[in-house]
């Protein structure tokens, strides 16, 4: 009975009773002042816009659900959507640190971390490269009502084609360039990471390994960079006789395979966009294939780098071999040429 009572784990049947009473007296009293504490910080702010849909949605709960303690603001262009969704949400919010409520895009432009994640989803069998003409117009208009946008605010761009789309809201939105990314290969390289961990039988996040490049067809696997253990990922015995490009063309279909049997893609992405938001609000500094301004390059481009709550940090150098280098560049020429014609 005590032990439910009090609100951390008390071994009380090592205690004598009176302890036992003290104990309880004095937890509660931690427990009370932690609570009084947490009141008066004032929660940072993250908004989800395009939260009535699939991605939104999962980006929402799982930020929620991952117990960041933040304020989540859910924003759609369909009020009714969006209200639906932070209704739920906020049913999950009980007894976590976040909530979650119906937002305006004008609380949103006031917001720490502002998710895009509105807009145009791919067919089945349609490439992500399709969907530019009608996510820029929709990226634009939503850049206007979100005005005037807090100067500090972190912009990350999750709707597709991400790595343009994340150009073009750098320029439309007025932040600087380090202030503005987008989720990338972070998604595709998890999804590496997880067929390497099935192979290897190490822990996906004891595995050092990325997808680079665009957030599409031309993206390629950094297979020179990768690294376990401290060894190259390539020496491990059980890599030995696997075939590199099944993998890649493995992950490279995944998002297909499954908008061919459900209609889209939202957990995943929901889990990598909240621990995106989850760096540039706690200031991790971790490192993340996402989509950064990477001046060697000149574009945008997903490609890793430390992110913490001023936005990019570091951007770096990865080791690549000649045949890697070459679908960079490819990757570079793609996304300057689509950025180009959105000027
Ligand atoms: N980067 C990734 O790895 C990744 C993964 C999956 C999906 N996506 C992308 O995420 C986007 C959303 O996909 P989804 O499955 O959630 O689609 P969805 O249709 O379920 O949701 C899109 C939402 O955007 C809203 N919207 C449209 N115009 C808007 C505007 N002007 N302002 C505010 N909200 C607006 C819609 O009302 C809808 O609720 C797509 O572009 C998709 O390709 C990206």
């Amino acid at each position: 009975m005590l032990q439910r009572l009090l609100p951390i784990p008390i071994y009380t049947s090592q205690l004598p009773s009176l302890l036992r009473a003290r104990a309880l007296l004095l937890t509660n009293k931690l427990y009370n002042v932690k609570q009084s504490l947490m009141a008066t910080i004032p929660k940072q702010r993250v908004s989800v816009i395009g939260g009535g849909g699939n991605v939104g949605a999962a980006t929402a709960f799982a930020l929620i659900a991952k117990g960041v303690p933040a304020e989540v603001l859910v924003v759609d262009v369909v009020d009714k959507a969006a209200e639906g969704q932070a209704l739920d949400i906020s049913d999950a919010s009980f007894m976590m640190p976040g909530t979650c409520r119906k937002g305006t895009f004008k609380e949103a432009g006031q917001s720490d971390v502002i998710i895009i994640t509105a807009g145009a989803r791919q067919q089945p069998g349609e490439p992500r490269s399709n969907l530019i003409d009608r996510n820029y117009k929709i990226i634009k208009s939503i850049m206007d009502s979100l005005q005037p946008i807090k100067s500090s605010a972190k912009i990350l761009m999750v709707s597709n084609p991400v790595d343009v789309l994340t150009d073009i809201a750098q320029k439309t939105s007025g932040l600087p360039r380090k202030q503005v990314i987008g989720s990338g290969t972070y998604l595709d390289s998890g999804r590496l990471r997880n067929e390497l961990s099935e192979i290897t039988g190490v822990s996906p996040t004891s595995i050092h390994a990325y997808m680079l490049g665009e957030h599409g067809d031309n993206q390629f696997t950094g297979w020179s960079s990768a690294r376990i253990g401290g060894r190259p990922l390539l020496e491990h015995p059980k890599m030995k006789d696997i075939n590199l490009d099944e993998i890649y063309e493995k992950i490279q279909r995944k998002a297909y395979v499954i908008i061919d049997a459900k209609g889209s893609t939202y957990y995943g992405i929901g889990i990598c966009a909240a621990t995106l938001a989850e760096a540039l609000l706690n200031n991790t500094s971790q490192v993340f294939p996402v989509v950064n301004y990477v001046e060697n390059f000149g574009c945008y481009m997903s490609w890793p780098a430390a992110i913490g709550c001023d936005g990019v940090e570091q951007s770096f150098d990865v080791k690549l071999s000649k045949d890697e280098d070459k679908k960079l560049q490819t990757a570079i020429a793609a996304i300057k040429d689509a950025c180009s014609k959105y000027e």
